[in-house]
């Protein structure tokens, strides 16, 4: 027998992450001795900060090693409910509070908790790759809601009352925006927050880079900014943005109690607590000095004004200024339809191949965040390694256009 007829639908049906594909392809061209420079990856360059690091070697000689309660250790839960209210003004109890393996099992508890089969979920676009799959897997249905360019990839939110009909449960909102790095209005926010208390709508908002935003303003979504729609939010955050701990893999979630106790039963049959160092750690991160928060946001801010004002400089090329995350998202839609060596760049996957075999620059195709005008470039690589992508990038356009 096919080996592949052994597997479920569910499976079969499963894209996998086209992100950590590119990534691993270009690892792969990198590993063989290929000059790659890699602007696809979805996690900050820097280091985890020494005091995060000192607390994981502490918990280990400490021999905090065993099995933690499932939904995270009640130290954390503290540490993210301190955190929720100096940065939101939100007040949370412990039993609102779940600890995950990071942000991605947070969202996957989610869906599995809360959806039934055929159930809707909206989605703005360009969306975080992993939300159809994550929606899908638990048997719901992605509804996209397109967003302008033109307008900055703002939140349309007149377009959501139109879409939600009896079987709409939720709506996703990721501010600063991967892939967009858009940070939506608070008027939008507060919009959809008053739309989903009278439709009965869960909110589901990933604000996993909130520490990353350019405007100076403080975090923000729906249930801070209109307190009485707490009761249908619920906040997925992690520390792997904001301190550089992607491989730490820890996430959270707060929300209404009966909702965070089904995604908690969920995981305590699936993958049981998250990593007990690894919760040690963010403890340290979400209680010690913040100042390196604000230093590697400054740095994203430098590199940000860099590669902005290179792609500017780039005829055909257009970009919305991100106010937040690590990524810029151009329209180089323009080069599409050209031709070179035989090779026709019919959309952002040719494109992105192209770029990686000639160019030798992994980035991550539109079409995987639902538009396939642009191409995801993070610029989290130091200034030197970005000032080398952008020459490639702007010499494999120049070619492109003979
Ligand atoms: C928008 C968004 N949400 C959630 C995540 C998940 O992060 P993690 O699982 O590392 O906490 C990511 C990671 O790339 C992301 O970009």
């Amino acid at each position: 027998m096919d080996a592949i007829h052994s597997l479920a639908e569910r499976v079969r049906n499963l894209r996998p992450s086209p992100t950590l594909a590119i990534d691993a392809k270009a690892k792969a061209l990198k590993a063989g001795g290929a000059d790659v420079i890699n602007l696809s990856v979805g996690e900050p360059d820097f280091d985890t900060p020494e005091h995060i690091k000192d607390a994981a070697v502490r918990a280990i000689r400490d021999g905090f090693t065993k099995y933690t309660a499932v939904g995270g250790i009640a130290e954390l839960k503290n540490a993210i409910i301190g955190k929720l209210k100096s940065d939101y003004g939100l007040d949370y109890r412990p039993e609102e509070v779940m600890v995950s393996t990071g942000g991605k099992q947070v969202l996957y508890n989610i869906a599995q908790a809360m959806l039934d089969p055929g159930d809707e979920v909206i989605l703005p676009a360009p969306y975080w790759v992993s939300y159809p799959a994550i929606v899908e897997l638990a048997g719901g249905v992605v509804k996209c809601l397109p967003s302008d360019p033109k307008k900055a990839f703002a939140l349309d939110v007149g377009a959501i009352g139109s879409m939600i009909t009896s079987r709409t449960k939720a709506i996703i909102l990721n501010s600063p925006s991967n892939p967009t790095g858009a940070v939506y209005g608070s008027d939008d926010l507060t919009a959809v927050a008053e739309l989903a208390m009278k439709r009965n709508l869960t909110i589901i908002t990933d604000d996993i880079y909130d520490s990353i935003r350019f405007d100076d303003k403080r975090p923000e979504n729906v249930a801070s900014l209109m307190p009485e729609a707490k009761g249908n939010t619920l906040v997925v955050n992690g520390v792997s943005k904001t301190y550089a701990m992607t491989g730490w893999r820890i996430g959270y979630l707060a929300g209404p109690e009966a909702v965070v106790k089904a995604a908690t039963k969920i995981q305590s049959q699936s993958t049981s607590n998250p990593n007990a160092i690894a919760q040690k750690a963010a403890l340290a991160a979400l209680t010690g000095p913040q100042d390196c928060v604000r230093k590697m946001a400054a740095v994203f801010k430098e590199r940000r004004d860099f590669v902005m004002a290179r792609l500017g400089a780039m005829p055909g090329v257009e970009c919305v200024n991100p106010n937040g995350a690590f990524y810029v998202f151009p329209d180089l839609s323009s080069y599409y339809d050209m031709e070179i060596d035989g090779r026709k760049i019919d959309g952002s996957l040719a494109l992105a191949d192209y770029l990686l075999d000639k160019a030798r620059v992994a980035a991550v195709p539109g079409i995987a965040f639902g538009d396939d005008r642009f191409i995801r470039f993070s610029y989290a690589a130091d200034i030197k390694t970005l000032k080398e992508g952008m020459d490639r990038l702007e010499a494999a356009l120049n070619a492109l256009k003979g």
